[in-house]
């Protein structure tokens, strides 16, 4: 069993490698993204501008929002590039038994 306080949120093997995909729990809409041989979930809106982050693109450790191009740095939600200058929340992750649960707190967003 994961650690109280996280949430089921797939089946690992949903995942593919460098793809985002969007979840929502607890209210909240996230990205997991599996890159890196890890699952790191991000909050699903860009700080920019309010598009979604899971139609990005993944390199490595960074998501990259789609409209303007800044990177996030999925380990600790801060942007990389301009336009973005504001982080984004992410969440712990854990993986159990083939499943995947993360600890989604709603956080206040500026
Ligand atoms: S909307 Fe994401 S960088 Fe502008």
């Amino acid at each position: 069993m994961p650690t109280s306080g996280y949430t089921y949120v797939c089946k690992f093997d949903v995942l593919e490698e460098g793809v985002p995909r969007r979840f929502e729990a607890e209210g909240v809409s996230f990205s997991l993204v599996l890159t890196e041989k890890q699952v790191f979930a991000i909050y699903d809106v860009c700080s920019h501008s309010a598009v979604s982050l899971s139609e990005g693109e993944a390199d490595g450790c960074t998501l990259e929002c789609w409209l303007h191009g800044s990177r996030f740095d999925l380990r600790t939600g801060h942007p990389l590039d301009p336009p973005a200058t504001r982080p984004v929340p992410v969440y712990p992750v854990q993986i159990e038994d083939g499943c995947v649960y993360a600890q989604i707190v709603r956080r206040s967003v500026r």
